[in-house]
């Protein structure tokens, strides 16, 4: 079967990406539409199924690429899609050339915690009670880009 990353097409597909990311993260932790708007989404489809999407914003801090979201459909969890996606986005952004990349989540979201420290993202702040419904921290996790890989623009 054949397994694509495409970029998401605003706003054509703004519902859509709503769609999935209340499928995903229910109604407490998605996204408002002036949110996706400016986000820069990618769709993983596996033989044509939205699989998962994750999104982006570029230059945050310099040659910083922070990832917004990571999500995989809840039916195709625990397949190793997330870290298929996350291999994806850590060449994405050697690719681009970013020199970092930061992220968040939340601190009982172990499932993320663990994938991005197989990653060898390191978690470098905490922020206490940032999330509602249920109340929870927000680990801010970075990886840093060595220079001179194989991905990386000569
Ligand atoms: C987190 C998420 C992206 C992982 O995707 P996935 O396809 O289920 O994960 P995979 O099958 O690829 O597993 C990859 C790794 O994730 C971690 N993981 C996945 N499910 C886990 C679980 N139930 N408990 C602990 N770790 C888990 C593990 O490190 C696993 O690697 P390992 O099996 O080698 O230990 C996915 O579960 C998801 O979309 N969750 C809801 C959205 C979310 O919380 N996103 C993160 C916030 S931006």
């Amino acid at each position: 079967m054949l397994t694509i990353f495409r970029r998401a097409e605003l706003p054509k597909e703004l519902r859509s990406l709503m769609i999935f990311d209340r499928k995903v993260f229910g109604e407490s932790d998605r996204f408002d539409a002036p949110y996706w708007q400016t986000l820069e989404s990618y769709w993983l489809l596996e033989g044509g199924v939205k699989v998962g999407c994750c999104a982006f914003e570029r230059n945050v801090a310099q040659n910083s690429l922070y990832i917004a979201t990571t999500g995989i459909h809840p039916g195709f969890q625990g397949r190793g899609f997330g870290r298929l996606m996350k291999a994806w986005e850590v060449a994405f952004a050697r690719h681009h050339g970013f020199k970092r990349i930061v992220t968040n989540c939340r601190k009982r979201n172990t499932a993320m915690i663990r994938l991005n420290k197989n990653f060898g993202f390191k978690a470098i702040r905490t922020e206490p009670r940032y999330y509602s419904d249920p109340v929870d921290s927000m680990v801010v996790m970075e990886l840093r880009l060595a220079p001179g890989s194989a991905f990386s623009r000569v």
